[in-house]
């Protein structure tokens, strides 16, 4: 078990305390981010273009994760360790059922999903067994094919409501967490009113639970040479890596970040 457990994040949560999470795929960035007070570390499938150079999260394994999840658990220091299942990782139950318990056994305190309110036999059935879930909604990356694009969600009436609705779903669910990338900041403060676990934002305004980002986006390193507009780069204004991380820790507890220019409007 880590020191941040899901009570503790709850308690934040109900006091208004922002949880900062951030990916992490090796364990020396892991030890770096758990010491300065990053309280939930993210493998997130985005290693697939940050870490493997790949232009969308789709070719990562299961494999790839269970071994980023082992490294990360090895740096850790008390922070909470969250693993994305990939691309048709969860395709049937039993896959979701059989990929969770890798991911848990490798260290993972949660497995996190992206989908709808169609995943909620699953978060069900996890929960059952005693795996934590975090539902990633909005922009989720692995339908990057469907979406056409990396695109804000959840813009207009009809697509706001039916985000809303999925989310209450999955809440009722049983779902731990949820996290929302890329949704218009008034939607996002809705949602985290409205259900009582954590929500965690990325491009989704100040006023979701927490915040979280990719590693490499915060330290300003890129690969295509492109920003999104909901990426702060923390080493503008610091020297080191351990000032750059420190910095976004304070900004996230302090609402300084995400600014109005990190938001997308309905
Ligand atoms: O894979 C990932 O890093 C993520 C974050 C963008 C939230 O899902």
């Amino acid at each position: 078990m880590s020191d941040v457990t899901l009570t503790k994040l709850q308690k934040m949560k109900q006091s208004g305390e922002k949880i900062v999470m951030l990916t992490s795929y090796d364990a020396t960035f892991a030890d770096a981010a758990s010491r300065v007070g990053v309280e939930v570390l993210l493998i997130g499938d985005s290693l697939g273009m940050v870490l493997q150079g790949n232009d969308s999260t789709l070719p990562v394994t299961i494999e790839d994760m269970v071994y980023h999840t082992a490294c990360v658990k090895r740096g850790n220091k008390g922070a909470l360790i969250v693993a994305d299942l990939p691309f048709m990782s969860a395709a049937s139950l039993e896959q979701t059922l059989e990929h969770s318990a890798k991911l848990m056994r490798a260290g993972a305190h949660m497995i996190k999903i992206e989908g709808e309110a169609w995943l909620t036999d699953s978060v069900k059935r996890l929960a059952q067994l005693g795996v934590p879930v975090c539902v990633h909604l909005g922009l989720t990356p692995q339908l990057v094919n469907v979406f056409g694009g990396y695109k804000v969600q959840g813009r207009g009436e009809g697509p706001a409501q039916k985000l809303f609705d999925d989310c209450i779903a999955i809440a009722q669910a049983g779902a731990a967490m949820l996290l929302l990338e890329c949704v218009p900041s008034e939607l996002a403060t809705r949602i985290s009113q409205a259900v009582s676990v954590p929500v965690i934002g990325i491009g989704a305004g100040p006023n979701t639970d927490g915040q979280v980002l990719v590693l490499h986006d915060m330290l300003g390193m890129s690969l295509t040479g492109r920003t999104a507009k909901f990426v702060r780069n923390f080493m503008q204004d610091n020297t080191s890596i351990d000032g750059a991380l420190k910095c976004y820790v304070n900004a996230v507890k302090d609402g300084s970040f995400p600014a109005s220019e990190h938001e997308f409007s309905a």
